[in-house]
């Protein structure tokens, strides 16, 4: 591919937009359904998705992070950050000390390709040493063909249900008032609950996108690993050595000895995390605050919301008419 050719026409965007599904989400901000997936596509989302799609060439030795947002992505991007780097940059000189997580492992659609018509230079891409570490939010059957086809491996992380959407709620007020207006009334828990339960949500529907990664990692474990926010902080150990494992970078006895899993784990932890410098202040993608991507970190959070019985009943049917059959379970 020549970089200077990923040129995807207005004209073309325009066109294909106004053939697409679309809704309200918390009665506030338009999606749209491309390829079975809603995406906000009011900051030339679909264009920056197109261009994607169309240019980005995956290298057998990249590295691609793919979560549902709020699931965790944050915490695995200075994991598998650290875990990649660790000889490179010892923990006590983790550039992870000045740079937020998602400024270390870029998101795909959000970071280069939708900067790639305000600063027409993707090509950078193929100036990065190997193995390159990016992110995306995409469902798997909209990756580029060359991420899938290639040897390129997929780390993916999921979340309990209640605790994404509990974590989206809060993370989206500021993006809300910014959107919206100042005085805008903020949607209700409920509000994102019914929402999240039909399917309607930013890279939603939820389960559709666990359930497409769950399968590739049955079928092809050495592509695709799943990983769940609780196993990771239930036995992070265990899940640092299959990070490591999976990227073929395995931890050695003499390096478990040494605690270098444990200064790991203790370093991505959210409390630590918090306090960097490089995660204090500042933006990502021009709104979300840095620190916004670290609030409480904690399994179950939920339960501390006004989340009812009925709800709760209502989200354990879905569940098992998605996960029927499939063997995944949260
Ligand atoms: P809460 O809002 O429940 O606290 P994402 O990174 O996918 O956007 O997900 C954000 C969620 O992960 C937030 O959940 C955030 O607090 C939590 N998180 C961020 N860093 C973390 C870390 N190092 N360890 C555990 N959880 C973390």
């Amino acid at each position: 591919h020549n970089d200077q050719e990923i040129i995807v026409h207005d004209e073309e965007v325009e066109q294909l937009k106004q053939g697409l599904p679309k809704t309200m989400f918390l009665n506030k901000i338009e999606l749209e359904k491309y390829q079975g997936f809603w995406y906000s596509f009011n900051t030339n989302m679909l264009k920056s998705i197109l261009m994607f799609q169309r240019h980005f060439q995956a290298r057998d030795t990249d590295l691609i992070i793919a979560s549902f947002p709020k699931t965790g992505t944050t915490w695995l991007k200075s994991i598998l950050y650290s875990v990649v780097n660790r000889f490179k940059h010892p923990i006590k000189q983790s550039p992870l000390f000045s740079n937020h997580p998602h400024e270390l492992v870029c998101c795909l659609e959000y970071d280069i390709y939708r900067d790639a018509f305000e600063y027409p230079r993707p090509h950078h891409l193929n100036e990065l040493p190997s193995p390159r570490l990016f992110h995306t939010h995409f469902p798997y059957m909209t990756l580029p063909e060359s991420i899938k086809v290639s040897g390129c491996r997929i780390l993916y992380i999921t979340r309990n249900p209640l605790d994404t959407l509990v974590s989206m709620m809060y993370f989206a007020m500021k993006p809300i008032k910014e959107l919206v207006g100042e005085d805008v009334e903020l949607p209700s828990i409920e509000d994102y609950f019914e929402d999240f339960c039909e399917g309607k949500f930013i890279n939603g529907p939820f389960f559709e996108h666990v359930i497409e990664y769950w399968k590739q990692s049955l079928e092809q474990p050495k592509k695709v690993l799943f990983l769940k926010y609780e196993d990771l902080k239930k036995d992070p150990i265990l899940h640092l050595k299959r990070v490591g494992e999976f990227v073929g970078m395995p931890f050695t006895e003499s390096e478990e000895r040494e605690g270098v899993i444990k200064e790991i784990i203790e370093f991505c932890s959210i409390n630590n995390l918090k306090e960097l410098e490089g995660n204090k202040s500042g933006v990502i993608n021009k709104i979300y605050d840095k620190k916004s991507y670290f609030r409480k970190g904690e399994v179950g959070d939920w339960t501390n919301h006004n989340i009812t019985p009925a709800m709760v009943e209502k989200m354990k049917k879905l569940m098992q008419e998605k996960l029927e059959g499939t063997g995944l379970s949260f």
